[in-house]
């Protein structure tokens, strides 16, 4: 997702400080930024000269401090709470008085996020959807401490990357996840009692509802171990059951099996 962030946010005329802990994975962020900018010079939607532009203005980086002259600060690391308290610590005693601090936080609070910095007001979510690149939506999570004046320019934002924001209030799930994670979470169960294959399912949900792809390709796609991170999130919110997390999916992310990230999930992606 960061690397993806990045991309949008370079296409979109920004200089980008992508950074990770380790410089290795940062290169890595950007080897796969450049894969996906080399496929639309290929399909013709993107000149050699343009995508030059876009890399030059990303710099893969690992030490936090890099991110001092930043202006906006989109954090994406790995659905912890904890780890995101940590980080929104550190970004504020680093960045500079005036600069925004975003989480691209799935389900999380933001206000626990905000409560860790000396600058609440400035801090809201900006949440992207995979493939960053592809999907318009962005949601602007408004915390109860978050100004207006911070919502106006993270819809701005959004909206200078190409994007169609919406504006959603700090509750687990937000918009999309609370209502997208209760059909995941039910087409795992309904495989589990063997109610109809995976691929009866899947072709079910794109031929019966016209989505662009079924549940469990889905799934593979957001990440299973994301996914029940979400559905937990949810759970502990809510405590609805919609959201308590089918046993299938815990034993596979238990398992390993991530989905695309690994190879392997609901489908093997090993033998293409
Ligand atoms: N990165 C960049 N671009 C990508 C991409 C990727 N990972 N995957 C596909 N694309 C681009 C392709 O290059 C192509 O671009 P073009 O039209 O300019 O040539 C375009 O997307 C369509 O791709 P394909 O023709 O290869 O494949 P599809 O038409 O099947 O589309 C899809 C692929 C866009 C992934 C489509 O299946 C889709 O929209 N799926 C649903 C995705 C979705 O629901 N996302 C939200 C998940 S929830 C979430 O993210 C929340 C978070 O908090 C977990």
């Amino acid at each position: 997702m960061g690397s993806g962030i990045a991309e949008v946010s370079a296409k979109a005329g920004y200089e980008v400080v992508l950074r990770s802990r380790q410089q290795a994975s940062a290169d890595a962020m950007v080897a796969s930024l450049e894969k996906s900018l080399g496929r639309q010079v290929e399909r013709g939607k993107l000149e050699e000269a343009d995508r030059d532009a876009v890399l030059g203005r990303v710099r893969a980086v690992s030490d936090l401090n890099e991110l001092a002259e930043c202006d906006l600060v989109i954090e994406s690391i790995v659905e912890d709470l904890e780890a995101k308290k940590d980080l929104f610590n550190q970004l504020d005693r680093i960045c500079g008085e005036n600069a925004i601090l975003a989480t691209n936080t799935s389900t999380l609070p933001v206000v626990e996020m905000a409560m860790e910095t000396g600058r609440p007001d400035k801090v809201c979510g900006v949440h992207f959807f995979n493939p960053a690149p592809v999907m318009a939506l962005v949601e602007v999570v408004r915390s109860i401490t978050s100004s207006d004046e911070t919502i106006a320019t993270a819809r701005a934002f959004a909206e200078s990357c190409g994007k169609s924001p919406v504006e959603v209030a700090d509750r687990a799930g937000f918009i999309v996840n609370a209502l997208l994670f209760p059909y995941l979470n039910n087409a795992v169960r309904m495989l589990e009692n063997r109610v109809a294959s995976r691929d009866d399912i899947d072709a079910a949900m794109k031929d019966g509802c016209g989505f662009p792809m079924g549940p469990f390709a889905l799934l593979d796609l957001v990440v299973l171990d994301t996914s029940l991170a979400i559905l937990e999130a949810l759970y502990a919110e809510f405590k609805d059951a919609n959201y308590a997390a089918a046993p299938a999916l815990r034993r596979m992310v238990t398992a390993n099996k991530l989905g695309r990230k690994t190879g392997e999930g609901f489908y093997d992606y090993r033998k293409a």
